[in-house]
């Protein structure tokens, strides 16, 4: 008896062991995964600039979230924090930050590929949602970073708890470079105009969390307590069953609560009440109806990949 016992005991010993053993394991696998190069070619971005130019770049950077993580400033913020550890900050984009060596093949690579340069892989920076950002709108975006007084400091900040690194270097959760499905091509530029194609265009922005067929489920790699997105694409269980009209969806931007009063999780509200009048209405009448054209992932639409 006594001899199982003590057998048990070592048993349990050597898988506590074990047990340690992999996490530690994980998370120095973790930190040589944030340590590998990532490859990608990416074309030149033609540059832009001029007051129209500076103008959209403006309202995109204000309205596609790039605000919420940066500061409204461009001069980088913390924009999540928790007792478990969580501290993330988006870095300072102005002339005064890292990017002030920028070029436009860097641009593109940072924001739609999730690879700085030199190739280290972006964690957080959702680029999964902006791969599809037409040359015309990223342009926009950089010539209106580019004119931004300089500021300085506002270093990126990425603090997780330890079982996040532990699920980063299982390939639990991935990094942006790893979410983005590099073989989409930014889309085709169509008119900013109340139309299927435009919303379709909008609604790139969506996908990083609720899938790139809008189907919702679970955001991937996101804090278990994170409730599952809801599902946008047309069919059983669609929540756009509850915004009938392009006005209903803009409430629930504007104010974060469903037409019963209570508080919808997660959503980045703070750029998505920026939306045009023009965004909200076509983004609506694409996800209300027009749902046949491939969303957002660009798939449906088979353009040749550029060189
Ligand atoms: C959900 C928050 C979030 C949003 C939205 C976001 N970013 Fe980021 N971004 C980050 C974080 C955090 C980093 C730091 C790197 C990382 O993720 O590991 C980053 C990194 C970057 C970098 C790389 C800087 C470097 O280290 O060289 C660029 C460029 C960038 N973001 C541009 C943008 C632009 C432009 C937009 C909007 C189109 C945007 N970001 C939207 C969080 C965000
Ligand atoms: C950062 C992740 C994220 C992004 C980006 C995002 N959503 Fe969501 N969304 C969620 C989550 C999570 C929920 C479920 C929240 C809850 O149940 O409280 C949700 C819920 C919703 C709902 C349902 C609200 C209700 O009545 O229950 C709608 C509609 C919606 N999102 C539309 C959109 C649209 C349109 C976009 C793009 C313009 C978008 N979301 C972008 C995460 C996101």
């Amino acid at each position: 008896m006594r001899r199982l016992l003590k057998l048990a005991g070592l048993a349990l010993a050597a898988l506590l062991g074990l047990a340690v053993l992999l996490a530690l394991g994980a998370r120095l696998w973790a930190e040589h995964k944030r340590q590998r190069v990532v490859v990608i070619a990416v074309a030149e971005l033609p540059p832009l600039e001029g007051a129209a130019a500076v103008q959209r770049g403006r309202y995109l950077f204000e309205s596609r979230g790039c605000a919420n993580c940066h500061g409204l400033d461009g001069g980088g913020r913390v924009f999540a924090q928790a007792g478990d550890g969580t501290t993330l900050a988006g870095p300072n984009l102005t002339p005064g930050g890292a990017v002030a060596s920028y070029g436009g093949r860097d641009w593109a690579r940072a924001v739609r590929h999730g690879v700085a340069p030199g190739g280290r892989p972006l964690l957080i920076m959702p680029s999964d949602d902006y791969v599809r950002l037409t040359d015309a709108d990223l342009g926009a975006i950089v010539a209106y970073l580019r004119q931004l007084p300089a500021r300085s400091g506002g270093e990126a900040r990425i603090g997780l708890p330890f079982v996040a690194w532990m699920a980063y270097g299982f390939g639990l959760m991935r990094d942006a470079s790893e979410r983005v499905d590099h073989s989409v091509v930014p889309a085709e530029p169509v008119a900013e105009a109340v139309s299927v194609e435009h919303g379709a265009y909008v609604a790139s922005l969506c996908v990083g969390c609720h899938g790139a067929g809008l189907e919702g489920g679970r955001v991937p790699g996101n804090p278990p307590h994170w409730p599952p997105a809801a599902r946008l694409a047309p069919g059983a269980g669609s929540v756009m069953a509850s915004y009938p009209d392009a006005e209903s969806l803009r409430r629930l931007f504007r104010t974060g609560l469903r037409a019963d009063g209570s508080r919808v999780a997660v959503m980045p509200f703070e750029s998505l009440a920026r939306l045009s009048e023009v965004d909200v209405q076509a983004l609506h009448l694409y996800l209300r109806g027009g749902g046949t054209t491939a969303p957002s992932t660009g798939k449906a639409a088979p353009t040749p990949r550029r060189p």
